[in-house]
């Protein structure tokens, strides 16, 4: 087994996007510019916007914090978003979700004008995966890409088993690993027969949401196993939704929780950020 160290190819990107946004600074005279706005207390959003926040500071992107109350209505909501969408230092507009459940996300996130949607979850963005357009894609599936490509592992001809059917992750994950010439499966809560299916995988892409659910019994021997859950155990520890300690034994390559994909994703959003300023200005 060989652990797919994803805060080591992390760093590595972020180098290049600190030299990106310079080159961009030189060029515009003005910087990388990204609004992260989260609405609400939940625990965990907070922990990963301060990341993404940090993660700006790191490449030298500015970022636009806006951490608004839970009890936030959707009229200012949507106030906020037409206002970054107005505003020219403001390239990329993120908001974090799950959104608090009075809230309407899809109405909320469909004031992200397309060309400063950062996270790829418009309609347009998403239409444009499918053709296999230029466009923008989620970070978390992008990340996982760009894991596998600097790990030498070519999709093209591979069974890739994906669990997890979420709009943010399983169904681009799905959508790229097709567009990489990969079979693709797509397996899901109801699926029958969910051992076998993970059984056939030469890339197993866990993106599920429950600690541990992949065991080695659903492991073929050799695979690819690429961890995108971020769970608690018992004792309140990190984990994913593989059980790492005995899947390790039968995968060639797999992504280790914390230290996987975790860090890709906030290094896929920043260089989003940048291929978005870079369009906005050039234009
Ligand atoms: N919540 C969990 N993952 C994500 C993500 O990639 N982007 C946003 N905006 N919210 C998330």
């Amino acid at each position: 087994m060989k652990l797919i160290d994803g805060k080591v190819i992390s760093a590595q990107i972020r180098k290049e996007l600190g030299e990106r946004t310079k080159n961009f600074f030189e060029r515009y005279g003005k910087r990388v510019g990204l609004a992260v706005v989260l609405i609400g207390e939940d625990p965990a959003s907070k922990v990963y916007v301060r990341n993404k926040i940090s993660g700006c500071e790191e490449v030298g992107i500015r970022s636009f914090a806006h951490f608004l109350p839970a009890n936030t209505t959707q009229e200012q909501a949507v106030e906020l978003i037409r206002a970054l969408a107005e505003d020219k230092n403001v390239h990329g507009i993120l908001v974090q979700l799950p959104l608090p459940h009075h809230l309407d996300a899809q109405k909320i996130l469909r004031e992200i004008p397309t060309e400063k949607d950062v996270d790829g979850f418009s309609a347009e963005n998403v239409g444009k995966l499918v053709l296999k357009e230029r466009g923008t894609v989620a970070c978390t599936p992008l990340g996982v890409m760009e894991l596998l490509k600097r790990s030498g592992v070519d999709p093209k001809g591979k069974r890739a088993v994906v669990v997890g059917r979420s709009n943010i992750v399983g169904k681009p994950m799905a959508m790229l690993l097709l567009n990489a010439d990969a079979t693709v499966t797509v397996c899901h809560s109801k699926t029958e027969n969910l051992k076998e299916e993970c059984r056939n995988a030469d890339i197993l892409v866990a993106a599920i949401g429950k600690p541990k659910f992949i065991g080695a019994d659903m492991i073929k021997e050799g695979a690819v196993v690429i961890d995108v859950g971020m769970n608690r155990d018992e004792q309140g520890k990190l984990c994913g939704d593989v059980d790492f300690d005995n899947v390790k034994e039968k995968a060639s390559l797999i992504t280790p929780v914390p230290g996987g994909v975790g860090p890709m994703t906030i290094s896929m959003l920043l260089s989003n950020a940048c291929a978005l300023a870079e369009t906005a200005e050039e234009l």
